[in-house]
């Protein structure tokens, strides 16, 4: 009878093991996914200027402002980002600093 309840301890184990594994996963990978235009941003180095100069609702006013905003400092930068990779800073520097309406 020994050997079984080794076995039977080994699988209650696994059982333990795979759900916590799934835990983590559905956690990580969905709810806490980062916004796909905040990659951009830190891969291209924004914040080595706007960490002083913080994003300003009060000075970018609306949302096509500031899509030409991210645009024309794009192009100062020479980062070379496509137009959609400009839209998706754009989009996550709204939802995080901005929140104008998109329309
Ligand atoms: C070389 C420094 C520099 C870098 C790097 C830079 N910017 Fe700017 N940015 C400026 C300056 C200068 C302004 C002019 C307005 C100001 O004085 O705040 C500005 C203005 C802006 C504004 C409007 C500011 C506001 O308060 O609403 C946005 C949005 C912006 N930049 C986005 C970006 C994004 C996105 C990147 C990365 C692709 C970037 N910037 C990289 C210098 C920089």
């Amino acid at each position: 009878m020994k050997p079984l309840k080794t076995v039977s301890n080994h699988s209650t184990n696994l059982i333990l093991i795979s759900s916590l594994t799934l835990g983590l996963f559905s956690s990580t990978s969905f709810a806490n996914a980062p916004h796909p235009g905040k990659e951009l941003h830190d891969s291209v180095n924004c914040m080595k200027c706007h960490a002083a100069k913080p994003y300003d609702p009060q000075k970018t006013t609306s949302y096509p402002k500031l899509v030409k905003t991210v645009a024309f400092c794009n192009s100062n930068l020479n980062t070379g980002l496509f137009e959609d990779e400009v839209e998706q800073i754009a989009d996550y520097l709204n939802d995080t600093y901005y929140h104008h309406p998109k329309e």
